[in-house]
């Protein structure tokens, strides 16, 4: 551990889709060979780095981008740390980390939609959709979107959605033209995606949890005045001030009820395995957590 950092032992540790994509070697931003890692945890601070003056031991931290989290102990260097206040249980502020951060800089930064917008969100139950949901919701914008099955119609409803779809349901060309914006995090959507739109709409592609897209020709785009937007997290998430500024953003909607997670799913750190095989089989419906 260095002189900047802060040794954390982890409570929790956060699965998202980009540990699937490490897994399997297909991480655009690290091409390498397959191997597991982890990026996102939550513990308490057990050492402190010399250098470091602002934090104590026992302190609580919250990580998003910091590689090597699957482990009991973890270098976390002060700039990655997140503050979590007292009232936000260790699930909840975890369940808010990068999935939440994300759903924050798509809504906040890339999309910057207004009022009464109509918005469509491919995969509405997945961790990220199901806050997204909710943000641009309370916003006070309109979100329709899709889901696999019919048990998770309720869950989107229930985060504020007013038209869900089964998938199979809208390739019929009946919502063709329709939505202002489009978010797509599952990749293979992204022709359909942009039939989608309205003329001078914008499509938020942000991944690839259904497999990657096929080429686009921009020069079609260029006739319907059709817009694709992407950005990446880590982008974002450039400094302790940007890390902090954003998560704060999430609980002001927590504080007024706009926002709320439902439990995670816990799942030993030990049983990896079954974590990641339920991620990728897009049966699961929100946060999965690795308990050390
Ligand atoms: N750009 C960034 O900075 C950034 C950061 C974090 C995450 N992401 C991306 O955000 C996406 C969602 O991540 P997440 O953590 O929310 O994962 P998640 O909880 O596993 O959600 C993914 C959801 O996508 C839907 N889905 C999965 N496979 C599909 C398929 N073949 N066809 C259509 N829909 C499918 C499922 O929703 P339904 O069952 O409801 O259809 C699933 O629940 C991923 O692509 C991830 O890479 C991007």
């Amino acid at each position: 551990m260095d002189a900047n950092s802060l040794l954390i032992q982890t409570t929790f540790i956060g699965l998202n889709y980009a540990d699937i994509y490490r897994r399997n070697g297909n991480y655009h931003i690290e091409k390498h060979k397959p191997y597991i890692n982890g990026y996102e945890g939550i513990g308490n601070v057990v050492k402190i780095g010399e250098n470091i003056k602002n934090y104590h031991i026992g302190d609580r931290i919250l990580f998003v981008d910091v590689p090597f989290s699957n482990a009991e102990l973890v270098a976390v260097p002060a700039e990655n740390a997140i503050n979590v206040p007292k009232f936000i249980t260790d699930k909840i502020a975890i369940s808010l980390g990068l999935q939440g951060l994300t759903a924050d800089f798509l809504a906040h930064d890339l999309a910057a939609n207004h009022i009464d917008e109509h918005v469509f969100i491919h995969g509405l139950s997945g961790g990220v959709s199901q806050i997204l949901t909710q943000l641009l919701v309370a916003d006070g914008i309109k979100v329709s979107g899709t889901v696999s099955t019919d048990n998770k119609i309720q869950i989107a409803l229930d985060n504020g959605a007013e038209h869900v779809y089964k998938r199979d349901e809208i390739s019929n060309g009946k919502l063709f033209n329709t939505f202002d914006t489009v978010y797509d995090g599952v990749g293979k959507t992204l022709p359909q995606s942009l039939e989608l739109l309205k003329h001078r709409g914008k499509v938020i592609f942000y991944g690839m949890a259904g497999g990657l897209p096929s080429p686009i020709d921009p020069v079609n785009l260029m006739s319907e005045s059709k817009s694709i937007l992407t950005g990446d997290l880590w982008d974002y998430l450039t400094d302790h001030k940007s890390r902090q500024l954003r998560f704060n953003r999430l609980l002001k909607y927590i504080n007024r009820h706009q926002l709320k997670i439902n439990s995670p799913e816990v799942i030993p750190l030990s049983n990896g395995q079954i974590a990641h095989e339920l991620m990728k089989s897009g049966h699961s419906a929100g946060k999965i957590l690795l308990q050390p």
